[in-house]
């Protein structure tokens, strides 16, 4: 389960202030299937950001299954980074010349999975997002969709509880943005935690729960049946 009680994010740029998050508190529960939308600028990514642990928050407590991550140590964080979150960007982040195999095995090297393992579960996972014929074909040699799929297998590497997509499918036409949305359904029934931040509405109401920032505060925070 992941806590935010009272966060709040400023950058300093000189002796411009900005303030991305202003005073946010949510919950969100194991096998939940949440989107976060607002306007660019609302603090989005800087909220993805937080909870991935990939940033600290100017104020306000964050604490991932109980304990604060003020608490934990830098290799702590970095082994739930590791391990308990697969991220998802908009720039798929790929690396441009590595074949898509290798791009999905990075991460179990990290984590000191055998080579024969992580050949097997790179594989199963790209077969499994319908690339099984791409293995070798390095991110030029994919449509934008293709890679945004090497991206979610790549984030699946570890098997983690906890997938934070940015904008997965900003870049993707309209039939390309379906079959992301159904792998993230899939992955959800499947017990996954998905947080998914859009400003796509479609993409939104594929999920189970909607909340919205504007300025950086919460405007709404509703359940979609
Ligand atoms: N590193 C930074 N330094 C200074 N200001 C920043 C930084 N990152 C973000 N901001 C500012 O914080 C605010 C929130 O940015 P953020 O990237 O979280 O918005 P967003 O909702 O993801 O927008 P978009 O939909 O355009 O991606 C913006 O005003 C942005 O300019
Ligand atoms: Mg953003």
């Amino acid at each position: 389960m992941l806590e935010l009680t009272n966060i709040s994010k400023t950058y300093v740029n000189g002796s411009i202030v900005t303030t991305a998050l202003d005073n946010v508190s949510f919950k969100i529960h194991q096998g939940e299937f949440v989107s976060i939308v607002g306007p660019s600028g609302s603090g989005k990514s800087t909220l993805m950001h937080i909870l991935g642990a990939l940033d600290i928050p100017t104020s306000g407590s964050y604490s991932i299954n109980g304990t604060n991550t003020e608490k934990m140590k830098d290799d702590q964080l970095a082994e739930i980074r590791n391990k308990e979150i697969g991220f998802i960007f908009q720039a798929y982040n790929l690396l441009p010349r590595t074949s898509a195999l290798k791009n999905v095995m990075l991460p179990m090297a990290y984590a000191g999975v055998s080579k024969t393992k992580r050949e097997q579960r790179a594989k199963e996972l790209l077969e499994a997002v319908g690339l099984g014929d791409k293995l070798t074909n390095t991110p030029n040699q994919l449509s934008g969709g293709q890679k945004q799929r090497v991206a979610i297998a790549r984030a699946l590497a570890m098997n983690p509880t906890l997938l934070l997509a940015d904008e997965p499918t900003g870049n993707l036409p309209t039939n390309q943005s379906v079959e992301i949305m159904d792998i993230f359904q899939q992955l959800n029934n499947e017990g996954h935690t998905v947080v998914v931040i859009t400003h796509e509405e479609a993409i939104a109401a594929r999920t189970k729960r909607m909340i919205t920032l504007v300025d950086g505060k919460i405007i709404s925070d509703e359940d979609l049946i």
